[in-house]
């Protein structure tokens, strides 16, 4: 694959996403690596990928911590930070994440705060950190079990994206970031839906995350904080969260797995089966047993719009979305019309 730039431009923020399968190996020309590195990952990444990237620092340190939402939190942040103090970095040096959406987070945030801001590189080796998380320079930590409640909008000098890395990562890992790249198409481009339906995803992965890429580049440019475009890509999230919430444990899904089920009661009655038959090709649930009164409290609770009611995107045609203010009710009765009452 050649390699594809994709400028985000932000102004004074503005930076370059490479996406180039194997560009991990050349990394040093794409990142200012000759000075001091710190290398920020996790317990799940194979080594081979962060050996890859310390080969051509100048001096790197890694930081490495468990694998897991769990470690998205203060005590990392704050053990992350004396590891930067204790490598001497000053202003001029860089931080540098490779792994997920978690180890993103979690770098670009003690990046942002690290003396004010020090630069900040993403390698994102999970579907949906490369398609998803390392572009909108969104940072955070969790804080007593709320998700990312502290953090800082801080965007990267640069975004490196192999999908070389994909080749070690769990089958349902990858399904979980498609489902963003699902939500993206039916939201703002119908032509990569049908793509989604037609063809063989895994065969055209590097189409689907370039494609996932330029919606959410062109979303993040309109909308770089959040405040009108940029809620659509909450699509599905509402009751994916609510979801989320009450199927912890035992029954644990993924993120990417509840926003699936949560995009399908906010789907059009004839789109429905359509985006059925693609998240089951994907790999992803289409039937979900969480019981329907905990789901609302729980997704009612996540966003606030007026009094009890919540924003809420549907989509009837792929390509298009519409923002609707929903009670509680009616979230409930689109939920129960897809899942039932569900039980769990
Ligand atoms: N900043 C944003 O805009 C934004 C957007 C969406 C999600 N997020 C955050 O992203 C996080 C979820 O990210 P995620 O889904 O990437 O999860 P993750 O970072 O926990 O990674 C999932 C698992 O895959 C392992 N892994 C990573 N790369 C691998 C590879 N190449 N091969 C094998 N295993 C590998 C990890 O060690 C981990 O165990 C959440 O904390 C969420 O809040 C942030
Ligand atoms: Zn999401």
């Amino acid at each position: 694959m050649k390699s594809v730039v994709i400028p985000m431009n932000l102004g004074a923020d503005s930076y370059n996403i490479t996406l180039e399968r194997g560009g991990l190996r050349s990394a040093g020309t794409i990142l200012n690596l000759r000075r001091k590195v710190m290398l920020v990952t996790d317990s799940g990444v194979p080594e081979k990928w962060v050996r890859l990237l310390k080969a051509q620092c100048g001096g790197a340190e890694v930081f490495s911590f468990p694998a897991g939402e769990k470690s998205k939190n203060l005590d990392t942040y704050a053990e992350l930070l004396r590891r930067m103090m204790a490598f001497g970095m000053s202003r001029g040096d860089c931080v540098c994440a490779v792994g997920g959406g978690v180890v993103g987070d979690l770098a670009g945030f003690a990046a942002a705060c690290y003396m004010r801001g020090v630069d900040f590189y993403n390698c994102p080796t999970t579907v949906l950190s490369q398609v998803d998380s390392s572009i909108g320079g969104k940072t955070a930590v969790d804080l007593d079990g709320i998700k990312n409640i502290v953090g800082a909008f801080y965007q990267p000098k640069a975004v490196l994206i192999d999908p070389e890395v994909l080749s070690t990562l769990p089958r349902r890992q990858v399904a979980n970031g498609l489902a963003e790249a699902v939500k993206m198409a039916l939201c703002f481009d119908a032509e990569e839906f049908a793509r989604f339906e037609n063809e063989d995803t895994d065969a055209r992965m590097d189409g689907v995350i370039e494609r996932a890429l330029r919606i959410k580049k062109a979303v993040v440019e309109q909308d770089a904080k959040e405040r009108g475009l940029r809620r659509a890509l909450n699509f599905g999230h509402t009751l994916g969260h609510g979801i989320e919430a009450v199927l912890t444990g035992e029954q644990g899904l993924y993120h990417g797995e509840c926003v699936a089920l949560g995009m399908l009661p906010m789907c059009g009655e004839s789109l429905r089966p359509r985006v059925e038959k693609v998240l089951e090709k994907t790999g992803l649930p289409t039937r979900c047993e969480a019981e329907v009164s905990r789901v609302i409290a729980a997704a009612a609770h996540d966003k606030k719009a007026d009094g009890d009611a919540v924003i809420a995107i549907r989509v009837e045609t792929p390509g298009t979305f519409t923002e609707q203010k929903m009670t509680p009710e009616e979230l409930s009765a689109r939920y129960t019309a897809v899942f039932g009452e569900g039980r769990a």
